[in-house]
């Protein structure tokens, strides 16, 4: 069975932005889905709308076969939901935090106080299971707010950003422990995130999302390989010329003196790209091949949302204060 179906899912917000628009896709029972896409690309307004914590404007969203629109507790019940902004309470201790959860989401009084160790433990923060969560590091709230949805042993769980913020060391547990969930329990996971190497080494599928629609979806290794060619990163110093003729490649990306080029043939292409950049002035300090990654795909289907928004560089950092603010 389908873990979720999402069809022609949009949503208008009062005031008109559409934030999502006509956005169908499937996830599978078992698999690791991610949805990427720029700042504003509609990512959380989906996932709203299939946990139940949005309307749809049109279109319909079924978990395990339930729609979430007409049965909303049934679906609630199937799930677990680990927000982009902070969920659990500081002044609180863990244990309580974890407690206040398990009644939310209706498990039944016997079995709380086995489920929550079993999350404490699952995630290390047995320790400090009685110790108010304010003195708790940026990666132990975090695990805190995955055990949290987890009280309520969803087959579905969602997390939004599940890494934002963490240090790489934090960041490569939690991502440990995400994966360990989904081995051990077969519990379907859909996360958002806009780090390409945590998508590229966490999902089975992936959806790029870009200005409320989906722009492409496929494996990793499919997406990659959609590509096509190698790509060449050129740095360079003076000004760049506007274009480069389409014989030569396509531009990636340009930013701050480097120019991403996806071309047939790497090692074809450089020494004509190089002549044809030097004979517009441009001086080229250095150039290397590779295949291409996540990055480059992302950037091929987003480059048009991230122009029209903010620069990528801005976006990110708006999203840092955003997240600041948050907490
Ligand atoms: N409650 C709301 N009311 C009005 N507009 C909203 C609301 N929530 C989001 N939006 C707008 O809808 C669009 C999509 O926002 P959404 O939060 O879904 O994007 P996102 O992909 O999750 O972005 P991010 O990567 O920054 O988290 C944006 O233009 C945003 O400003
Ligand atoms: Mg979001």
């Amino acid at each position: 069975m389908r873990a979720i179906e999402a069809r022609s899912l949009t949503k208008v917000y009062p005031g008109g932005t559409k934030a999502v628009d006509d956005v169908s896709f499937d996830v599978e029972e078992g698999e690791i889905f991610g949805l990427l896409g720029p700042n504003g690309a509609g990512k959380t307004t989906t996932i709203k709308m299939i946990t139940t914590l949005a309307r749809p404007s049109s279109g319909s969203a079924t978990v395990f076969g339930v729609d979430a629109s007409r049965s909303p507790e049934q679906v609630r019940q199937m799930l677990g939901f680990v927000p982009q902004t902070i969920s659990v309470d500081g002044d609180l201790t863990g244990y309580e935090n974890l407690l206040i959860f398990a009644k939310l989401f209706f498990v039944e009084r016997g079995q709380r106080k086995a489920r929550i160790s079993e999350a404490l433990e699952y995630f290390g923060l047995t320790e400090r299971a009685n110790d108010l969560v304010k003195h708790y590091s940026g990666g132990m709230m975090r695990r805190l707010e995955i055990a949290q949805a987890l009280v309520n042993r969803p087959r579905l769980l969602f997390l939004d950003e599940p890494s934002i913020g963490l240090d790489p060391y934090s960041r490569m547990q939690v991502i440990k422990q995400i994966k360990e969930l989904n081995q051990n329990f077969g519990t379907t996971i859909f996360v958002t995130t806009h780090d390409m190497n945590e998508a590229d080494e966490l999902c089975d599928r992936l959806a790029i999302m870009n200005l409320g629609k989906i722009a492409v979806s496929g494996s990793p290794t499919e997406l990659k390989k959609s590509m096509g060619g190698d790509v060449l990163t050129v740095t360079v110093s003076g000004g760049l010329p506007d274009s480069i003729p389409k014989e030569l490649g396509s531009t990636i990306s340009s930013e701050e003196g480097v120019v991403k080029i996806l071309t047939e043939d790497g090692e074809r292409a450089i020494p004509r790209i190089t002549d044809y950049l030097e004979g517009k002035g441009t001086l080229v300090e250095s150039v290397s091949l590779s295949r291409p990654t996540l990055d480059d795909v992302f950037m091929k289907y987003a480059k048009a949302g991230i122009t029209q928004e903010t620069s990528f560089r801005e976006a990110r950092s708006a999203r840092r204060s955003i997240v600041r603010h948050g907490r």
